[in-house]
């Protein structure tokens, strides 16, 4: 069984600020770094570092190669990864208060221009059994999709960032969401201000066939099986002190799903991730944040 990422790749620039910026406010940075991100990134990086074997197909431009070389050191396999020369890499203007809160804006660049092609080339590779695991951030979900399925494969779905294109999917592919509680209400329809109980039941209702895994930020995590499966709750892990939350939950997805793959418990599963996003907020940055296995 393989797992294959077809994700983003960003270059983010982190703004440490005192707040978010507000309208028309010019407001100086306490620090300015630059990071490896992407949601799909990330995710990459979670597997393999909690040691599972993970393939990551995308786009970068010429200026996302250490991108490439990020994900390689830590093990994932980029020989889907396309490299386009002329290309802007995507990237992320991130801004991270002191409360270790942030807000994004992004800028697809490359992550948009993935072709049927390369999509086409990279699923025939794939079969009965594998996972795709996505994200919101690159284009032509639908086509992924529908390829990645007729391969025979179990699609982990992450609809983040959320958008209006996600309800136009045919998310009855799906097998497994993994939303947080604002995305699972949008994919539910009910309000956002609705409690993760109401939201996990109205997704329930809607999506009765697929596995649902929702991060609930400090109050933990949530899983329900397809149908009448079982459906287990973890608190969130103690941090001292919150530094930077960015990339938590692509940690929590990547170490969930390495560790669902090798066989342990949902709840073992969910524990683990739950380890590992926690030591993720306590550093700042996104990829540089995600654990290794032996450090948690
Ligand atoms: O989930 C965190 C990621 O979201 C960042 O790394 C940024 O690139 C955006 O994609």
């Amino acid at each position: 069984m393989k797992i294959l990422n077809f994700g983003s790749l960003n270059i983010d620039n982190v703004c440490q600020v005192p707040h978010f910026v507000r309208p028309g406010e010019t407001l100086a940075a306490n620090s300015f770094e630059r990071f490896a991100g992407g949601k799909g990134l990330n995710q990459s990086l979670a597997l393999a570092r909690s040691g599972a074997k993970v393939f990551h197909a995308g786009r970068i431009g010429g200026d996302g190669l250490f991108l490439k070389e990020i994900l390689e050191e830590s093990g994932v396999d980029c020989r889907y990864l396309c490299v386009a020369p002329g290309e802007l890499t995507g990237c992320a203007m991130i801004q991270v208060s002191d409360a270790g809160e942030n807000c994004i804006v992004l800028y697809g660049g490359a992550n948009q221009n993935i072709s049927a092609t390369d999509i086409e080339n990279t699923l025939s590779a794939f079969s009965t059994g594998d996972i795709l695991l996505l994200q919101n951030e690159i284009n032509d979900l639908e086509y992924i999709i529908n390829c990645a399925v007729k391969q025979g494969m179990r699609v982990f779905f992450n609809p983040a960032p959320m958008r209006e294109n996600v309800l136009k999917l045919d998310l009855a592919k799906v097998d497994t969401f993994v939303v947080n509680e604002v995305e699972g209400a949008d994919l539910a329809g009910v309000a956002v201000e609705s409690d993760h109980k109401t939201v996990l039941a109205a997704l329930r209702n809607k999506y009765p066939q697929t596995n649902i895994l929702m991060t609930l930020g400090a109050q933990g995590a949530v899983y329900a099986g397809a149908g009448a499966g079982e459906t287990v709750f973890v608190p969130a892990c103690e941090v001292e002190k919150v530094v930077d939350t960015t990339a938590a939950g692509d940690t929590f997805i990547g170490y969930f799903l390495a560790e669902t793959v090798c066989g342990k418990s949902i709840q073992e599963a969910l524990l683990t991730a739950s380890k590992a996003s926690a030591h993720c907020i306590s550093i700042k940055g996104a990829a540089n944040s995600i654990p290794r296995r032996d450090e948690l």
